[in-house]
């Protein structure tokens, strides 16, 4: 496995095509605008001068990964040799489903289509194509350079060797891969969205304040950030959606996301992103400064 195809070179998409490219892998970056493809080269170099400037990779070694990574706006052109697809598009169904639709006829008949989705059900995506063997989830984690784990998800109909080789490569890019089963939130959101959740319940019932259980999970817990600064990192809409389809995958009313949760994403507050939500972010500033809805 040689060449590789990544859709999408946004947040996710830019850092997979990095990895793949720092390793030796030639890298068709696709997505629907130059713009986006050059913003995502620009990012690229950007992050690969940070680990020439830690010595994780030499100056020549950066120059020559940059130098595998080709941008297309046409899918079909940018995926016609891949042996792998890994599509990091935007978290829509729709999205997803469709574009299944066309990597299947777009793509060379023996390559695998794998999806980086964090929610959306893997055996469904492969049920949109006719090589449901051959569709697995290889959900990279949030910065990708850096973060070493890869949840391997198998659909359905995935097959052991499907499964086989996306495990041996994930290695090959020295992280750590994780097989599971594809059901609701997989492993990695199942248990990571309830506790957030259950940290906005706590803020929502008065039990504490916004800093006293980020505090209480950090110093406690040992976690690197507390709950609450997490989910505004990853998105509050982004949370919210995520449990949206464990509530309704699992039927279980566990799931159901706190009110306060829901009205902040509805008034705009979706967190670091849109400048507040536990948070304020200011421009520039290191300090964490608690929301001033959260203030006591
Ligand atoms: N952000 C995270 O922390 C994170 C972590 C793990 C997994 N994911 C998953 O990764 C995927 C991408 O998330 P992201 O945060 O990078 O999103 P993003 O919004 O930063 O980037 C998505 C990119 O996909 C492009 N796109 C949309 N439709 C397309 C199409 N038809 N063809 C080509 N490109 C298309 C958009 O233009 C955009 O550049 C999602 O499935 C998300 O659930 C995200």
């Amino acid at each position: 496995m040689k060449n590789l195809a990544v859709i999408g070179s946004g947040t996710m998409g830019n850092g997979i095509a990095h990895v793949f490219a720092q390793y030796g892998f030639n890298v068709s970056l696709i997505d629907l605008k130059q713009e986006f493809l050059d913003k995502a080269l620009a990012k690229i170099q950007k992050n690969m001068d940070r680990q020439v400037a830690k010595g994780v990779i030499s100056e020549v070694e950066k120059e020559a990964a940059l130098g595998r990574i080709n941008t297309f706006t046409s899918m079909p052109d940018g995926v016609k040799n891949s042996d792998l697809v890994v599509e990091a598009a935007t978290e829509n169904m729709e999205i997803k489903l469709d574009l299944f639709r066309q990597l299947d006829e777009a793509a060379p008949e023996g390559a695998i289509l794998a999806s980086n989705t964090s929610s959306i059900s893997i055996t469904k995506i492969a049920a949109a194509t006719k090589r449901p063997n051959k569709v697995i989830g290889m959900h990279f984690m949030n910065p990708v350079p850096v973060m070493k784990l890869i949840e391997v998800i198998r659909g359905y109909a995935t097959s052991d060797e499907t499964t086989e080789i996306i495990m041996a490569l994930s290695k090959e890019l020295e992280k750590v891969p994780v097989e599971v089963n594809d059901y609701p939130g997989f492993v990695a959101n199942r248990i990571l969205m309830p506790m957030i959740n259950e940290a906005i319940y706590s803020l929502y019932e008065g039990v504490a304040g916004v800093e006293e259980i980020d505090t209480v999970m950090k110093l406690g817990m040992a976690h690197p950030m507390g709950p609450l600064q997490l989910a505004d990192f990853i998105g509050l809409d982004v949370c919210l959606s995520i449990l949206r389809v464990l509530h309704e995958g699992f039927g279980n009313p566990k799931y159901a996301p706190c009110p306060l949760l829901v009205n902040m994403v509805e008034a705009g507050f979706k967190g670091a992103k849109t400048g507040e939500g536990f948070y304020a972010y200011t421009q520039g500033s290191k300090d964490l400064i608690v929301s001033s809805q959260f203030k006591k």
